[in-house]
């Protein structure tokens, strides 16, 4: 059997932008296509969006991504126009969308439960869309036999929608979004309702499908590994506002909020007072840190990622620097309470006696704890690199 993919199918492209830019400045590089200004929305007493402030850029794939309940949906469905705004402004290709009706405006859309009519064949529902275009029958049928290709699923037009899988149905809601070619792709945790094999699958064939057609793309989700590998630029959300945005790499890497580290990888957490020098206090010892703007003698947070701790062998510090140290700075003595392995990597839970009673959970690759003996009960030594300590003010 061919194995199905979305990917393997021609598609004209709609914008013919191309899209290398992996940097922050994706926008200004690709043109402003989305403009939202100075958005809230209010649900009674409640505000669910609190001046919202974002562009996308013409091809770009944008997901917004923060924890159940901080506003994705409310803020996708005031860019479709299905909840208006209490307040703000939406541009899309430089017309004024703010009040205009769904109806009026320029999208497709897909939704978590895939929302087929389950009385219309597979066919039937992709055309849907296209029956009020003006196009002839046959036109129709010959954009529908397209879909169905470019989505991976050229056989199953006559069947109806209980008759798919769970992917199958999302590939046929993508291709019912995309079938008018709409300016912008709007899609609202389209992979959530799906198995992890097959989201992961999906994931690909999105992305590629939306690089071919270079539409511009907005997607929720709340799952931060599905953002990291999708999105050209991710919007952080938490309590309806916006924390940050960022391609990938600068949200996982220079997280500007103590809530961003956190909800994006995973974090140590340590209490921490600041001190002079760009240096800062954690339990007993003091460590130099990354670059941060908190006053000397102010409480703060420390993070860092276990995948950022450095392992070393142990009497490093006391008898001398053997060759692996070399410059290394904000070394410690440890102690492995315990070791679990994961697969792909040891995850190892370290006490240090300069630390106080934290635990540091770190994450070492399979050939670190063959070369250093690391085991549960070893002493070593580790390291806590200056640029990966990360500050945070003290959370109220
Ligand atoms: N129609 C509504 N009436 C009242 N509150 C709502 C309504 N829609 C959403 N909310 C509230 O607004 C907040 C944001 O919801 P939503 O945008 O759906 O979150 P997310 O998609 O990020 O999970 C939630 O607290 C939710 O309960
Ligand atoms: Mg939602």
């Amino acid at each position: 059997m061919k194995h199905e993919t979305i990917a393997d199918a021609k598609v004209e492209p709609l914008g013919g932008l191309s899209m290398n830019d992996a940097t922050g400045n994706e926008t200004a590089a690709r043109g402003e296509y989305l403009k939202i200004e100075g958005l809230w929305k209010n649900f009674g007493e409640f505000t669910a969006l609190c001046d919202i402030a974002l562009t996308v850029g013409e091809g770009e794939f944008v997901c917004f991504l923060g924890p159940s309940g901080c506003g994705k949906t409310t803020l996708l469905r005031a860019i479709a126009g299905l909840d208006l705004q209490t307040r703000g402004a939406i541009h899309q290709a430089g017309s004024d969308i703010s009040v205009l009706p769904p109806s009026k405006r320029d999208y497709g859309i897909v939704f978590q439960s895939y929302a087929l009519f389950p009385n219309l064949t597979i066919e039937k529902n992709i055309a849907f869309g296209l029956e009020n275009t003006k196009r002839s029958k046959k036109e129709i049928e010959a954009r529908v036999a397209d879909l169905l290709n470019i989505v991976g699923l050229p056989s199953q037009a006559k069947k109806y929608p209980a008759q798919l899988s769970g992917g199958q149905q999302q590939r046929i809601a993508l291709a019912r979004a995309i079938a008018i070619n709409p300016g912008l792709l709007l899609l609202d945790e389209p992979l959530s309702a799906l198995d992890a094999k097959v989201r992961v699958h999906l994931r690909h064939e999105i992305k590629e499908l939306q690089r071919k057609l270079g539409v511009t793309t907005i997607m929720v989700t709340h799952d931060q590994e599905e953002a990291l590998s999708m999105a050209d630029r991710i919007v952080v959300m938490n309590h309806g506002v916006i924390e940050q945005v960022g391609t990938p790499t600068e949200v996982y890497r220079h997280p500007k909020t103590l809530f961003v580290a956190d909800f994006i990888g995973e974090t140590n957490k340590l209490p921490a007072k600041i001190g002079n020098g760009g240096k800062i206090a954690v339990g007993y010892t003091e460590f130099l840190c990354e670059k941060h703007a908190l006053p000397a003698g102010s409480d703060a947070v420390a993070v860092i990622r276990p995948v950022d701790i450095i392992p070393h062998a142990s009497g490093a510090i006391s008898g001398g620097r053997p060759a692996d140290i070399g410059n290394a700075e904000n070394l410690i003595d440890a102690r492995v309470e315990d070791i679990e392995f994961l697969g792909a990597f040891w995850r190892v839970r370290l006490s240090a006696a300069r630390l106080g009673d934290h635990i540091l959970i770190a994450d070492f690759s399979i050939n670190a704890v063959r070369r250093l003996n690391i085991a549960a009960g070893v002493d070593m030594q580790i390291e806590l690199p200056r640029e990966r300590l990360l500050v945070y003010a003290k959370e109220a």
